[in-house]
């Protein structure tokens, strides 16, 4: 086609399918949407959605929540799939807490890089050290990490599960910046941290913000708490991304600066549709938007790739998870 018609907004909106006589134009959305309904009615699947996915994904989409909340969600569904569409370590707990499910991930390359900034020997190293703590894994971890941690969290409850283990010293992984803002909230715990990170949240500089503040001096600053502890200093909250969305909700002010992937103030705007919402621009999880819709459809119509785990892993992963669950959140 020519590109100078591709360049062009309209015509990107469309879509070519070539089965039916070749050139015939059908609105992209609309068309991929209606069909992935078909689809997901006839294979009884649920759709579940993070809250940094594409606004097409998030759109069509049975449930959009923050992690803790997609864990839960993915215990609660009589369907037989699941198309999990986020990054691989959500889609490993949810296939982890429903091993009789197919739990199907869009694009089985959508990683978190903080998930696999810990390996096993390094942290049985760590837990050879120190017998007497506890492991807390924050959920951005692979399923094999699960096997040697005592108790997952989330950033929505992290301080609580912290706050009420029974062990004095607890390792905390793998993100350092989550673990020092816990640390701050949970003080008499001794807190050995992992040296991981989020790369879109670590990017996120407290001088960002004082921008956007001093463009919008109105606006609440809400910011999640893997970005560094000096951004975290100059918000006036810092929460999961569902504590945002709660927040925001309930909040008398008109206008918000928010501080995490920007791809949650999609969700902020559709159920706030009186208030402003400011991104960081910047803050972007490219892991987040390798799933499209396209990927979704496909994903129905083949219910691959599928999240695979060995029986053991699944046995033993399962415990912290379940540990994190009967605590619940903490926002
Ligand atoms: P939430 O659980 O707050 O949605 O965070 C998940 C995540 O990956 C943040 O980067
Ligand atoms: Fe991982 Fe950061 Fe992306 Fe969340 S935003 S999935 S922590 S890389």
């Amino acid at each position: 086609m020519n590109k100078r018609i591709w360049d062009n907004l309209y015509f990107r909106n469309l879509y070519m399918d070539r089965k039916n006589n070749g050139l015939v134009f059908l609105d992209m959305k609309k068309e991929i949407g209606t069909k992935i309904e078909e689809l997901k009615n006839k294979h009884s699947t649920i759709i579940l959605a993070h809250n940094y996915q594409i606004p097409e994904v998030q759109d069509i989409a049975d449930f959009v929540g923050d992690s803790l909340d997609l864990a839960m969600r993915a215990t609660k569904t009589d369907a037989k799939n699941i198309v999990f569409c986020g990054v691989n370590f959500m889609a490993e707990s949810a296939k982890i807490l429903n091993p009789d499910k197919n739990v199907i991930i869009p694009d089985i390359d959508a990683r978190c890089p903080m998930a696999d900034m810990v390996n096993s020997e390094d942290l049985m190293k760590l837990k050879n050290d120190n017998p007497d703590a506890e492991v807390v894994a924050y959920i951005n971890t692979t399923a094999e990490i699960k096997t040697l941690s005592d108790i997952c969290c989330t950033s929505s409850n992290g301080a609580k599960i912290v706050k009420n283990s029974s062990s004095e010293k607890v390792i905390f992984i793998p993100d350092r910046h989550l673990g020092a803002y816990i640390q701050r909230l949970v003080p008499d715990k001794e807190m050995i941290l992992w040296p991981g990170l989020c790369p879109t949240h670590h990017q996120i500089r407290k001088e960002d913000i004082l921008k956007l503040k001093k463009l919008h001096p109105e606006a609440e600053i809400l910011v999640h708490p893997e970005c560094r502890l000096e951004v975290i200093d100059i918000a006036d909250y810092a929460f999961s991304t569902n504590g945002m969305v709660n927040y925001a909700r309930k909040s008398d002010n008109k206008e918000f600066i928010i501080g995490t992937e920007k791809g949650l103030c999609h969700r902020l705007k559709k159920e706030n549709p009186d208030k402003i919402f400011y991104p960081v621009k910047s803050a972007v999880c490219p892991n987040m938007k390798k799933i499209t819709l396209e990927k979704v459809l496909n994903s129905l119509r083949t219910l691959e790739p599928q999240i695979k785990l060995s029986d053991e892993v699944i046995e033993k992963a399962r415990k912290p998870l379940q540990r994190m669950m009967k605590v619940g959140r903490g926002d």
